[in-house]
């Protein structure tokens, strides 16, 4: 098991003690004062690698992680029933793909998938590490109504946690993901946005307690007709607090993953911005946000057509980041696979080429090398649902 090596330099906000005393006025410049050290857990190490082999270059997460709920409306969408044995097939067709590790470092799964196996027998979880993708799991358990606030959620799930993330590390997961959403039209409120930061950061100290790493997402929703500089001002705000709840419980940087939400006017605002114009306002959030110990920056797609989130992404690395910037696509990876599946056996090897296909396009946004040259209607068509759950 990995050694302790992080331990807390003097400035590190320890357990108990506010980070930052924010009514306080004057403050001595250099107080010496005797605080308790904190050690890192037993797999600081292990989190750190297991960061670096996500956030490789040319690589992006698979996020198939849908409950069986929101896999059903997947299914539903190309007219098929929602059993166990239809998500099986459609969790084998993606996760047997060969070639796949070329592009995707790590797949997020729902509990189902983690313990499931192919109809001949090989465990999912077999199937990702030979392709050297890293099983990754969620672990929240839902939103559900926030009393108190402007008709906003809060999301479940810290209960039982630290049992279900060392049972999830047995069964090979190395990292999880926890997805809270904030909503513009509601306000936010102070309330919903402290929730949401005090639940992900909980999560992510309980995770990394267990040997996951933790994904940390605060999705804000792309709901609203409000310009970019509303999301940017919000998500100042969000991601603020979340950073001052990770630090207040302890959670070593360099073994998170981010997941935002890119910045965007709302999906119903007069004009649509460029993908230049959405990378400039969203790496100024991350610039002014998020420190560069941490190793990746995970997007989520959010309602964008597959080749708008992959041509936002390649707008983002046309420079130097102080992080890895990739993707952590669930919708903008699956649209044209499922189009192209429709649940029949035949169309089994089309649709794992169309999963390909988008899969390498995100990984050459990755590196800021896409093209968006001989791109298929299909990848053009936008998947945002106002109210959209999971
Ligand atoms: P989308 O890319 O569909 O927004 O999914 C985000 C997500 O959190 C899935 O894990």
């Amino acid at each position: 098991m990995a050694s302790v090596k992080l331990s807390a330099p003097a400035s590190q906000w320890v357990g108990g003690r506010k980070p930052l005393d924010r009514g306080a006025s004057i403050r001595p410049a250099f107080r010496r004062v005797s605080v308790p050290v904190v050690r890192a857990g037993s797999y600081t190490d292990e989190l750190v690698q297991t960061t670096k082999s996500i956030a490789s270059p040319g690589r992006g997460i698979l996020a198939i992680d849908e409950s069986n709920a929101t896999c059903g409306k997947r299914l539903a969408s190309i007219g098929l029933d929602n059993t166990e044995a239809n998500r099986q097939a459609y969790r084998q067709l993606l996760l047997t793909t060969r070639g796949l590790g070329d592009y995707i470092s790590g797949a997020i799964l729902f509990e189902e998938t983690l313990y499931q196996s192919t109809t001949d027998g090989k465990k999912f979880v077999d199937c990702l590490c030979e392709e050297k993708i890293v099983p990754g799991i969620k672990v929240d358990k839902g939103l559900v109504p926030l009393p108190g606030s402007n008709n906003e959620s809060w999301c479940q799930g810290l209960d039982g946690l630290a049992s279900r993330c060392a049972e999830y590390y047995k069964q090979g997961a190395r990292f999880a993901k926890w997805r809270t959403v904030v909503s513009i039209p509601c306000g936010p409120s102070a309330l919903a946005v402290k929730e949401a930061a005090w639940g992900l950061a909980r999560y992510a100290a309980i995770a990394q307690d267990n040997g996951l790493v933790p994904i940390v997402e605060p999705e804000i929703l792309l709901d609203g007709d409000h310009p970019i500089e509303r999301t940017l001002e919000v998500a100042e705000n969000v991601w603020a607090e979340v950073f001052y709840y990770l630090a207040e419980n302890n959670v070593v940087f360099e073994g998170i993953l981010l997941k935002p939400s890119m910045v965007t006017p709302g999906a119903e605002h007069k004009e649509k911005a460029s993908p230049e114009t959405i990378a400039k306002f969203t790496l100024k959030l991350l610039n002014r946000r998020v420190p560069p110990a941490v190793p990746g920056i995970m997007f989520l797609s959010g309602g964008q057509s597959e080749m708008e989130a992959t041509l936002n992404l390649n707008a983002m690395n046309q420079g130097t980041n102080p992080w890895h910037v990739s993707f952590s696509y669930a919708r903008a990876l699956q649209n044209t696979v499922l189009k192209t599946w429709q649940g029949r056996p035949e169309n089994v090897e089309a649709a794992q080429k169309a999963l390909l296909v988008r899969a390498k396009a995100n990984s050459l946004a990755q590196l800021g090398r896409y093209s968006a040259e001989g791109e298929s209607e299909e990848a053009k068509k936008g998947m945002f649902q106002k109210g959209y759950t999971y």
